[in-house]
């Protein structure tokens, strides 16, 4: 039988919650498409960096052993802002060259959206952030630090290299897509950046005839992402831009409830990571109130890339159907805890209802195929 190696790093606040929920999935996942996952929990975040110190570089060698990594959320108000943030998931990035971090924006049927008239025919882009480098490689330096003098230069990191890698991911996901290819950036302004970014793209669109490019400006992108997502197909971005714009993605989608995210390894030298886009959400933490459907989106891309399509395909359509009843996407108002969520979404699995919703399933295909293909 099939199995493939797990580490789950459930981290702070909702995250423990909405991985158990996502487990709940994964087991009937597993009795419904015969295979088995080896699973070993981490407990890497706060609390861990509270008791023990220990940060991501603490484990980096047992997880390197890893076929994927699944990560719930970072972030407790008891530890300074970054500490986690760039100890453990920015240094998970960097470290296990994670190129490509994918986000999908797909509004799923019956999930509310703040944006007038949209619909999911109209919804269905993904956005591949580069995931290494930019304004995240902390580059800079202050002088007069904490004095009215203080100069502060943060620097924006952009290799050929590493662009090259992120837009030929993107190009190949769009040719087995809609055959669209947009570079977002801000050429105008950031124009060392935004040539060697052009270029690369100019180049890399040789290999592929058959897509077509434009280019936006990131500023244009907030105006056009919520009113006219049907533009899109695939958006190729840098790393800080991609931050913001998915954001933007996740409320167009509906909410952080549903924006799930996989950050991609792209040549097999290390595993890759599956994660929400939420936080950790530390007020309303143990309380069952986050909605674990963001969670158990990861768990199908995680699926995707490991070859399990099948499966994926059948978790994203029975999160679907869930999340279409729901009244609410987040809160008590969702009718349902976090843990009923993911029952829910395993019974349809189990019991093969999950296939009365009809979606179009090409973006975790798309992720097994490319993954087959490294
Ligand atoms: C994200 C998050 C992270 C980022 C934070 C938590 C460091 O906002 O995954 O989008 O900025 O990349
Ligand atoms: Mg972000």
């Amino acid at each position: 039988m099939r199995e493939h190696k797990i580490a789950l790093l459930p981290g702070d606040g909702i995250g423990p919650e909405v991985v158990s929920a996502a487990l709940t999935v994964l087991d009937a996942a597993e009795k419904e498409f015969g295979f088995k996952t080896a699973r070993q929990h981490y407990d890497i975040g706060a609390t861990e960096y509270l008791n023990t110190g220990r940060l991501f570089h603490e484990f980096e060698d047992e997880l390197r052993g890893y076929d994927a990594i699944f990560f719930g959320a970072m972030g407790d108000p008891r530890v300074a802002p970054g500490i986690l943030e760039r100890g453990i998931i920015l240094e998970m990035r960097q470290r296990f060259d994670q190129a490509a971090n994918v986000r999908p924006i797909r509004l799923y049927p019956g999930v509310p959206t703040p944006i007038a008239d949209l619909n999911p025919e109209r919804c269905e882009l993904v956005i591949v952030r580069e995931n290494t480098e930019g304004s995240y490689v902390a580059a800079g330096s202050s002088v007069h630090t904490g004095t009215k003098q203080e100069t502060a230069m943060q620097e924006s990191l952009n290799t050929y290299a590493g662009t090259r890698r992120v837009v030929e991911y993107a190009f190949k996901l769009a040719n087995k897509r809609r055959k669209k290819l947009t570079l977002c950036h801000k050429t105008n302004v950031l124009v060392t950046a935004g040539k060697l970014w052009q270029r690369v793209v100019d180049e890399v669109a040789q290999e592929f005839p058959e897509v077509a490019v434009d280019y936006v400006h990131v500023d244009a992108m907030c105006f056009h992402l919520p009113l006219t997502p049907e533009r899109f197909d695939v958006v190729v971005t840098d790393n800080l831009f991609g931050d913001i714009i998915t954001d933007l993605g996740a409320v167009v989608q509906g909410g952080l409830g549903v924006a799930t995210s996989a950050n991609l390894n792209l040549d097999g030298s290390a595993p890759s990571m599956f994660e929400a886009i939420h936080g950790s959400a530390p007020d309303i933490a143990g309380q069952q109130l986050a909605n674990p459907s963001a969670a158990i989106l990861a768990l199908a891309l995680m699926l995707g890339h490991l070859g399990e399509g099948a499966a994926a395909a059948a978790i994203e359509r029975a999160t679907a159907a869930v999340i279409a009843k729901l009244p609410a996407l987040a809160g008590k108002e969702m009718g349902l805890t976090t843990s009923e969520i993911g029952e829910r979404i395993a019974t349809k699995i189990a019991d093969g209802s999950y296939a009365e919703l009809e979606l179009d399933n090409q973006l975790v295909q798309t992720l097994a195929e490319i993954r087959v293909g490294v």
